[in-house]
């Protein structure tokens, strides 16, 4: 590509690309950091127990105050925690700055950020086995990356369907809305529903729907059925651990939901030609996947960036280890959507006007 006047030189791009890099390797000790505070639960202490001396910590936890000091030390230095004046390391009293506790330790908060931190390490941690992928093909399955996706996918979004989904997203489908809230009871199926909070967070939404969640991962649905005890809506609520394309699922499903699973999917079209059979008349199908740019951009904004990172080390090789695979990644463009849905027999594909800013809202009609 030619150069174009004015643009920078290449010892400012060299310096400008140190530079970010530098950024990056802070940022990603950061994260390393976070991870060590809440899978050793030192922030939960940190917040129960009010400001404390690295040797009070490492007591209440059980850890060693070595290694305690340090992360204390480091998450005081990065602005994560506040440190008091004491000279005296050891004397030194640490605590959560106002504000931190939620994003750290609030699991219904919107703000909650520790989960998706698990599920980026989740994704490091899988870095060799990634490369081996890149030179022999096949995939890296869901399951191989362990509880800490698993867990940190649902957690992650378990405060948007808490608040959002059956408050707002539900409610800006007049009439899906409408249908689910009358008798006869609406049935609803939620395919891919991994642990399970969007489907307990439709049931609480709408006390008459029954709702099945269904996923093929034989440990997030027993998360799921544990999500469900105490939830409240266990009478109305089903998980069943099967592969959503499975012809043999039948029903007569008033709505159908997938949240964020399309594009994991190596078979996306099998799967929305099963939910498209399992729609009662006048039954809809929802499709909630990633709001990425419409079309290939470089360089692309933050969600964009954040979409091909996610892609690159867990959605596409997630895709990719069943074979045969599309190989969609999580930068499915709404045109790839269309298509499968069109391939799949629905009629019509609307973007519904829901506003998030990592969500877009996918609504098929049979
Ligand atoms: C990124 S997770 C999303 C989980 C959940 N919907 C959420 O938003 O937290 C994608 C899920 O799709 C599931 N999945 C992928 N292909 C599937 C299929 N063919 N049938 C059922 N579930 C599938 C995976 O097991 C995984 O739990």
């Amino acid at each position: 590509m030619p150069e174009r006047p004015g643009s920078p030189t290449a010892e400012a791009r060299r310096d400008e690309l140190a530079e970010r890099l530098f950024g990056s390797i802070n940022a990603t000790f950061d994260l390393a950091a976070v991870y060590i505070g809440d899978r050793l639960g030192l922030f939960r202490a940190l917040a129960e127990t009010g400001p404390s001396t690295s040797v009070e910590l490492a007591a209440g936890t059980g850890l060693v105050e070595r290694y305690v000091r340090e992360w204390l030390e480091h998450g005081a230095v990065i602005g994560f925690l506040l440190a008091d004046e004491a000279e005296d390391a050891l004397a030194r009293r640490y605590r959560l700055p106002e504000g931190h506790e939620e994003v750290f330790l609030d699991e219904l908060s919107l703000a909650y950020t520790t989960p998706m931190i698990r599920a980026v390490a989740a994704a490091m941690r899988r870095l060799p086995e990634i490369m081996d992928v890149f030179a022999e093909g096949g995939g890296v399955p869901w399951s191989d990356y362990g509880p800490d996706l698993r867990e940190g996918q649902a957690a992650g979004n378990r405060p948007q369907f808490h608040h959002l989904l059956g408050t707002d997203w539900l409610p800006a489908i007049t009439d899906v809305h409408e249908r689910l809230m009358v008798d006869p009871p609406a049935r609803i199926a939620d395919l891919g529903c991994g642990a399970g909070w969007s489907t307990i967070a439709i049931a609480r939404a709408y006390p008459k729907a029954r709702v099945d969640g269904i996923d093929l991962d034989d440990p997030a649905i027993a998360q799921a059925r544990r999500n469900l005890e105490g939830s409240g809506v266990a009478d109305r609520v089903a998980f069943h651990a099967r592969d959503a394309a499975e012809p043999a699922l039948r029903g007569a499903f008033d709505l159908v939901t997938i949240f964020e699973a399309v594009h994991d999917m190596s078979q996306p079209v099998a799967v929305l030609r099963a939910a498209r059979e399992l729609l009662a008349p006048g039954g809809t199908l929802l499709v909630v996947d990633e709001r990425v740019a419409e079309r290939f951009t470089a360089p692309g904004d933050d969600i964009e960036r954040l979409m091909y990172g996610f892609s690159l080390l867990v959605c596409l090789t997630n895709a990719m280890a069943e074979e045969p695979s599309v190989g969609t990644g999580t930068v499915m463009r709404p045109e790839t959507m269309r298509r499968y849905a069109l391939d799949a027999g629905f009629r019509e594909m609307t973007i519904l006007p829901i506003e998030h800013p990592i969500f877009r809202f996918y609504r098929l009609d049979p």
